[in-house]
């Protein structure tokens, strides 16, 4: 019934007039924004939220007992409540607020890592993480004289699942993977990751880097047994600057704080302090209200479009783009896992990708070019770099044979 009610209301021309940007020109021609999974842009119930807080209601929160301090805290804490709701954790006290995906790694590695890795014991990641899935964990094995140990990838950009279950041994103690890769597109069997780890061991902590995950799919961490989830607004609609670190409550009991400062402590005096409960613990300082604010503005929008409409659409465009790649001689798709989202990297023989984004830009097309912050995944495949074209489910099929034929252009002029 749900689907079907989703089905009816998917309007790709009423869509597109949520979002401004879409509206505007790049270079004299109408933007083609095919760079989603760099960052993905914001509707209007976004921007209206995060300008209704500061014309209205900002104020710094958990601090003030006067009526806009107290609505600004509310309105953090139902941000909370929202993504709690949105993936399914058991308690808003899992959910902490942090810049992003990147430093909720971060925070994970050195809060739990410092305190649970030592000499001898085994990270597993694998070849096609982000640089943020990898080198935080570099820099831990460093410290702790631990193992770094790395999941190849085939041909077709999916990991060999064979070759993690004999990385995984009585030492590993962390499995940090992504969900969705941003230079591929693959989505990971996260579930079966995640029982393949606590088969071998139940106190193996495993990390999900859902930061191109959380904006295609459900994501339901309690359905998934992920130990940790982390992600970002900025990619799935919502305001730069904040993401969110979701941690099973017995593990953030556990963990020292990250940062230190106001509202993470319980009592403060020279004798010494002692800290609040989590999630604060691990929320030094004032906060990103309207990050919150906005992230909250971010997933009511994903729910009102409907995540079922928004993968069908998203899945459309992805074959259609794919198809008409594959037509054009000399360009290889990097990438062709079975189960892939809305990303497609691509290389042109003798072409750099560089100038061939550079010339798409002329035509009013963004892309991503270069390494997408996975250099090991292009040493993997021999490659300098790609060209990457990322689809939300406001682009469309108009857009692609746009993208198509400035393409087309740009390599015959380059070639
Ligand atoms: N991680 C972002 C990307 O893949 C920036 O482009």
């Amino acid at each position: 019934m749900q689907e079907i009610l989703e089905k009816k209301i998917f309007d790709v021309d009423e869509i597109r007039k949520d979002f401004p940007i879409l509206e505007t020109l790049s270079n004299g021609r109408p933007l083609i924004y095919f760079d989603n999974a760099a960052t993905s842009q914001k509707p209007n119930s976004v921007i209206n939220a995060l300008s209704d807080y500061y014309r209205n209601y900002n104020a710094n929160i958990h601090r003030g007992v006067y009526s806009i301090s107290i609505k600004a805290s509310e309105a953090y804490e139902n941000a909370k409540n929202k993504i709690k709701e949105f993936i399914n954790a058991s308690s808003e006290r899992e959910i902490i607020f942090t810049r992003g995906t990147t430093e909720a790694i971060n925070l994970i590695t050195y809060s739990y890592g410092l305190e649970n890795i030592h000499e001898g014991d085994e990270i597993i990641i694998s070849e096609m993480e982000h640089h943020a899935n990898i080198v935080p964990w570099q820099v831990l094995c460093q410290k702790k004289k631990a193992v770094l140990k790395v999941i190849p990838v085939n041909n077709n950009g999916e990991l060999v699942i064979e070759e993690y279950q004999n990385l995984l041994s009585k030492r590993t103690r962390i499995v940090s993977l992504c969900h969705i890769s941003n230079t591929l597109g693959t989505i990971n069997p996260v579930k079966e990751i995640i029982k393949l780890a606590k088969l071998n061991n139940p106190e193996t902590a495993v990390i999900i880097d859902g930061a191109q995950a959380i904006q295609h799919m459900p994501v339901d961490v309690m359905e998934l047994g992920a130990d940790f989830y982390v992600f970002s607004s900025h990619k799935m609609y919502g305001p730069m600057g904040i993401g969110v670190l979701y941690g099973k409550a017995e593990l953030l009991e556990k963990m020292p704080p990250y940062q230190t400062g106001g509202d993470m402590i319980s009592r403060v005096s020279f004798n010494g302090t002692s800290y609040n409960d989590i999630p604060m613990k691990f929320e030094a300082g004032t906060p990103n209200v309207e990050g919150a604010v906005g992230m909250k503005a971010a997933i009511d929008y994903i729910e009102s479009i409907g995540l079922k409409n928004i993968s069908t659409a998203e899945n459309e465009l992805l074959a259609y783009a794919s198809e008409k790649l594959n037509e054009i001689e000399g360009l290889s798709v990097i990438g062709n896992a079975k189960n892939k989202a809305s990303v497609i990297s691509f290389t042109v023989n003798g072409l750099n990708a560089f100038d061939i984004g550079v010339m798409l830009d002329g035509s009013g097309v963004a892309v991503r070019t270069g390494l997408h912050c996975t250099e090991p995944l292009m040493d993997r495949f021999k490659i300098a770099g790609t060209v990457r074209a990322s689809f939300a489910f406001y682009n469309t099929k108009d857009e692609i044979d746009v993208f198509i034929i400035a393409l087309k252009k740009a390599i015959e002029i380059l070639s």
